[in-house]
């Protein structure tokens, strides 16, 4: 196989555009000048775009999990009560972070493959009183797109916060943090805001400061108090991932330049490319319903008892092209394409090409062309 020809199709790191690359291969500068401080606003000040929020968003130098733990860090006391809706492995890990603060956490599992179900989250809100909600924007295990307008709604009409991770969606998936009532919105670099790891974005509501400012719980490289401080004079508490810094001003260019409403345009036609030829291959989604299906990553469930890992390594081996395989239960059960950040039509064209002589190889009965043709079909607006 030809060397770095490679087609990456994970969900994160994700491919990074040429001209994010180049950002960052420009010589570092210092983050205590005029320059930073001028670059720093700017990324703020599209980031909030981005979001839809006036809120203050802390560019941390953190992979997801980091802005995830300085979401809790910032407002769990021992003893406090938490609800985490989960539907997969990255809200169960939300929940389990929430644990390690001491917080006394309710979970609501939904099941994988499943969304939150509003009923269920009003039922347990209007039973007892929770200082936090947690839940997942889209869940990356699953590729499923949790509701979080109507989880909004229900939850800013009580005390308590809700804390999003938005790490794998935000970039990709609309959110509207202040019409949604979201309280502190957590993303990361590596995912659909096409950089390379290293940072997290997290925002904070001003009902999410009141507790804040109240927490007395152990914080220091996560206090959220000392990032306002510096902010303030658009610098960072710490030593910034400068480059990062530099790609984020240079992929925010790209999205404002491309118009976010497009963006997610973008993102819903590749998953409805990929779910048509998926479909057409007879294959079977490991979401079926189309209502709440991820616009950023599809999970299709392997074959005939063929292990997803087989299939995987097919791909990777002889086509170039890494796909995901299923975590936690569904290892093997399950391989997910990504198509989030840096993805086009073409992209998905080389997924599914690839996909159907994997599954040739590997000897499951399969119509060469079939998926590929279903995909371009929706592609050229055949198949509304
Ligand atoms: C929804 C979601 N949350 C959290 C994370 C964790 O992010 P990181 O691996 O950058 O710590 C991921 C990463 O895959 C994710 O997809």
């Amino acid at each position: 196989m030809m060397q770095d020809k490679q087609y990456l199709m994970i969900p994160g790191p994700t491919p990074v555009p040429p001209v994010v690359m180049a950002a960052m291969s420009r010589p570092i500068i210092g983050h205590r000048t005029d320059e930073f401080a001028d670059m720093h606003r700017r990324i703020v000040e599209r980031l909030q775009v981005v979001f839809q929020t006036k809120n203050e968003i802390f560019v941390l130098t953190h992979s997801g999990t980091g802005g995830m733990e300085t979401a809790i860090a910032n407002t769990v006391e021992p003893g406090d009560k938490v609800l985490a809706l989960v539907t997969g492995n990255f809200g169960e890990r939300f929940a389990k972070i929430a644990r390690e603060y001491g917080a006394d956490v309710d979970e609501i599992q939904f099941g994988w493959g499943k969304c939150v179900d509003l009923k269920a989250v009003e039922e347990k809100l209007s039973a007892n009183s929770y200082k936090l909600v947690l839940s997942t924007q889209n869940e990356t295990s699953t590729g499923v797109t949790n509701d979080i307008a109507g989880i909004g709604a229900l939850v800013g009409r009580t005390p308590a916060l809700l804390l999003v991770d938005g790490v794998s969606g935000v970039g990709g998936i609309e959110i509207k943090m202040d019409q949604w009532s979201v309280d502190i919105l957590v993303t990361a670099s590596q995912k659909s805001m096409m950089l390379p790891p290293g940072l997290a974005m997290v925002a904070v509501s001003p009902k999410a400061w009141q507790i804040i400012e109240k927490n007395r719980s152990p914080r220091f490289y996560l206090s959220l108090p000392a990032a306002r401080k510096s902010y303030e004079k658009w610098n960072t508490a710490y030593t910034p991932g400068v480059s990062l810094f530099a790609g984020l001003d240079t992929a925010l260019d790209m999205m404002m330049a491309e118009g976010m409403d497009n963006v997610y345009a973008r993102h819903k036609l590749l998953a409805r490319a990929a779910r048509a030829a998926v479909r057409a291959l007879g294959l079977e989604l490991y979401v079926p319903e189309d209502s709440y299906a991820s616009p950023v990553i599809t999970a299709v469930k392997s074959p005939g008892g063929i292990n997803g890992d087989d299939i995987r390594k097919v791909l990777k081996n002889e086509f170039g092209v890494t796909f995901a395989g299923g975590q936690g239960i569904m290892k093997g059960k399950i391989f997910r394409i990504a198509h989030m950040g840096f993805s086009d039509k073409m992209d998905i064209m080389i997924a599914i090409s690839a996909l159907e002589m994997a599954l040739a190889r590997i000897g499951h009965p399969v119509e060469l062309g079939k998926g590929v043709k279903a995909a371009q079909q929706v592609f050229l607006g055949g198949n509304e």
